[in-house]
């Protein structure tokens, strides 16, 4: 049997060579860091099993660029490891230096916490659920990083002022909205990261205070994560609608052809998405099942108040259903093209202004008005 150690040797190339690891600090921290100590505890299978570290497939999953779902709760998923190419693009985004005082929303398993303790920074990380800070700790503990990791139990909304202020606030869990807190926590010239909802998304954005309880929002990384519990959740009326699967809404009754053959990759399209949801509130993501419209998930117009709506795939094309399924169609033809037509930004060519919503005693703040530059 292949070694843990030999596994994590590969799994490291293998990201060095997709150039997924920016700089020798970040590919030493993945080399050191054993990740198969942060899922002791196992992982959803994804086939109906629970993989513990006796099964033999345990190790080789570990090692692969896949998140790992460590807790379900009803069957939806709580608490995981993260995509390691994602963690390592949000570490990179932090530019983490010795001494760098970071506090972490949503511990998890302990292993993102473990990587920055070990590229020097001090970490202080939150997590809501009792049994996930128990786990993540003696985690922790057994590779040697309790001292450089503090751990607490507490809704993350509230950050952790005892520790403050910190240098960055990096957000590994699904928000609507960024919590004030956060800001007033931060350091002169620091900034966070968090993953906040954007047309059925959770795009990672960099966030600067700009004044008291202000701060300005820059798209920074394509991602997708699981939602947090608590007003970190919270709805409010300028969100884009919940994702939405295909499989509820009518069959599709107009249909464009494809714009682009072959398709946008995977980052053009989030581009595009992102953009289409920037310009418009019934953006959301919906997936159906294996050949309905939509595919496995991608852009939806939503049409709420009828029913139905306009997906926009990934080769340009549009499916549209109910009954006002040729206006919605036109309405994504016309953000398509004026996604093109605007020079194709970026998801990192966007920024937004951050305005209070939600629960007015437990407020978040949530970005408005996006705009290009
Ligand atoms: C995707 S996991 C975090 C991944 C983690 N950083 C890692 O490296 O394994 C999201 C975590 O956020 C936690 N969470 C959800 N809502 C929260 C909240 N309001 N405050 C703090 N943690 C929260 C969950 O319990 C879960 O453990």
């Amino acid at each position: 049997m292949t070694s843990a150690d030999e596994l994590r040797s590969r799994f490291v190339e293998e990201l060095c060579r997709e150039g997924r690891l920016g700089g020798d600090d970040l590919v030493r921290a993945f080399a050191s860091v054993p990740r198969e100590e942060f899922v002791a505890g196992g992982f959803d299978g994804g086939d109906g099993r629970w993989i513990g570290p006796a099964d033999p497939d345990f190790l080789p999953l570990v090692y692969r660029n896949h998140p790992l779902v460590t807790k379900l709760v009803d069957g939806v998923p709580v608490s995981s490891s993260s995509q390691p190419s994602l963690m390592a693009a949000m570490i990179e985004s932090l530019d983490l230096r010795p001494g760098t005082r970071v506090l972490e929303i949503g511990v998890g398993t302990g292993y993102n916490a473990a990587l920055m303790a070990a590229l020097g920074a001090r970490v202080t990380s939150v997590d809501i659920a009792p049994d996930v800070v128990e786990r993540a700790g003696a985690a922790l503990h057994r590779v040697g990083l309790a001292g450089a990791v503090e751990v607490r139990l507490g809704d993350g909304y509230l950050g952790e002022p005892a520790s403050a202020p910190y240098d960055r606030v990096v957000v590994t869990v699904g928000l609507t909205g960024v919590s004030p807190r956060w800001l007033d926590q931060l350091a002169p010239d620091g900034y966070l990261l968090a993953p906040v909802e954007h047309a059925g998304n959770h795009p990672v954005l960099r966030i600067r205070p700009v004044g008291p309880g202000m701060g300005e929002a820059r798209g920074e990384l394509r991602a997708g994560f699981m939602s947090a519990a608590g007003p970190l959740a919270a709805r409010h009326p300028g969100g884009h609608p919940a994702p939405r699967r295909t499989g509820v809404l009518p069959p599709t009754s107009v249909r464009h052809p494809p714009r682009w053959h072959p398709p946008l990759d995977v980052f053009h399209y989030h581009d595009l998405w992102f953009a289409v949801g920037a310009w418009d509130r019934r953006a959301t993501f919906s997936a159906g099942p294996p050949g309905g419209w939509g595919g496995p998930g991608g852009c939806l117009l939503l049409d709420e108040v009828h029913g139905g709506g306009a997906g926009l795939l990934a080769d340009g094309s549009v499916q549209a259903a109910g009954p006002s399924a040729a206006r919605y169609a036109a309405d994504a033809l016309a953000l398509r093209d004026r996604w093109v037509a605007r020079g194709r930004p970026t998801i990192s060519d966007w920024s937004a202004r951050l305005v209070p919503a939600g629960d007015p005693d437990q407020p978040i703040l949530v970005p408005t008005g996006w705009i290009q530059g």
